[in-house]
């Protein structure tokens, strides 16, 4: 089924057209800030429950595009549903965050691992794309997600967030082809997983390496790059994004990957990030997400550097991480509204 897009603002920029202004989404933009977000999502018992209803899902995917104004929707989920796949359930402990019970430390734990059956594990999420879709009626593109390889394996390492990521790296010391063993099925259920995702009607999927920036260069080339690029190289339908947040040491070799896009974390410079991924590629981000504390002015005159600095084309407009949960709605549509004056 081939729908045309009323907005697709965000897939001709992807592909690298010659765009009228840059398109604009925020990275963690459904959910997090909006009290309309917190009315569904406190009518259900909690967030995974929530990940597993489509009909709701549809509504919070779709809020931000009605109450924002943005140019693009990103599917309700979390990167956590592909261990949960595999065998290894999480919880989301309100304010404090995931937490799995279990976690993986042995090769035993590993074989007891399956790769995820997308359509039978993930199905809901599928189901969840068709029914944002059907209710999105073509306004604007859908984004599909996962998490990269590594940024998985750190969550069933560590059990949950860390300060060290000290468990996850010392196995890449103490047991490297273990970590190459896990890191495979992750990368191989990531890629049914995707793949299902594209085929329920995601316009574009984006890869969150959230942790990238706690390896060192040599360890990131070895036990995430090559994960990344496999599944790079297995989605062929849709357009794909690689965001590794603080891999600013990897972007010469992630602009080298068979994707269409880089997003950058706050960081980067984006002209220096333009001369090391090379002139091929889209690239995504990067204002930090705390300019929009500041004041209305400031939020635009921010903006607007962040988007002259980009030079207007070959640019997707957003945060350089996800948006914090106390930013106030209005201040991120500011932002919104200031790309969208733009005019190259
Ligand atoms: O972008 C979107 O708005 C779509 C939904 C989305 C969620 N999580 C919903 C969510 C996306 C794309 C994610 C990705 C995700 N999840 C990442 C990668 C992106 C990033 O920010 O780096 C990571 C590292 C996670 C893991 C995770 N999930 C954490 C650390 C937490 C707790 C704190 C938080 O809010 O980030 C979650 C919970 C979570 N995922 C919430 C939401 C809306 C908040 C929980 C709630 O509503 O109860």
């Amino acid at each position: 089924m081939t729908h045309i897009l009323k907005n697709d603002l965000l897939l001709r920029t992807a592909r690298g057209e010659q765009v009228e202004r840059p398109p604009v989404w925020l990275m963690r933009q459904a959910g997090r800030i909006l009290p309309e977000y917190r009315a569904v999502r406190d009518s259900l018992r909690d967030f995974i429950e929530l990940v597993k209803t489509p009909q709701r899902v549809a509504e919070v995917t779709i809020q931000p595009v009605d109450i924002l104004g943005v140019d693009a929707a990103i599917i309700f989920s979390d990167i956590l549903v592909i261990p949960e796949a595999m065998g290894l359930p999480y919880e989301m402990v309100e304010k404090r965050g995931p937490f799995f019970p279990k976690t993986i430390q042995t090769a035993q734990d590993i074989a007891g691992l399956k790769i995820a059956d997308a359509e039978a594990d993930l199905g809901y999420v599928a189901e969840a794309i068709r029914l944002t879709k059907q209710a999105l009626a073509a306004r604007v593109p859908l984004i599909g997600f996962a998490g990269a390889p590594f940024t998985i394996f750190t969550y069933m390492v560590e059990g949950g967030g860390s300060k060290t990521f000290s468990k996850a790296r010392k196995m890449m010391y103490q047991a490297p082809e273990l970590c190459h063993l896990l890191l495979q099925k992750i990368t191989d259920s990531t890629i049914a997983y995707l793949q299902m995702q594209a085929g329920a009607g995601a316009d574009i999927i984006q890869i969150f390496d959230s942790w990238a920036g706690i390896l060192p260069p040599e360890h990131y080339s070895e036990f995430s790059v090559p994960y990344i690029a496999q599944i790079c190289d297995a989605i062929t339908t849709v357009p794909k994004t690689v965001f590794a947040k603080g891999a600013f040491f990897a972007r010469k070799e992630l602009g080298r990957l068979n994707c269409e896009v880089i997003g950058l974390d706050w960081t980067m410079n984006p002209q220096e990030s333009r001369a090391l991924v090379g002139e091929q590629k889209t690239l995504q981000g990067n204002l930090d997400p705390c300019a929009l504390y500041g004041s209305y002015d400031s939020i635009r005159k921010e903006t607007r550097a962040m988007l002259q600095s980009f030079g207007g084309q070959r640019h997707i407009a957003n945060l350089g991480h996800g948006v914090y949960p106390d930013t106030e709605p209005d201040k991120v549509r500011c932002f919104v509204e200031t790309v969208k004056e733009w005019r190259n």
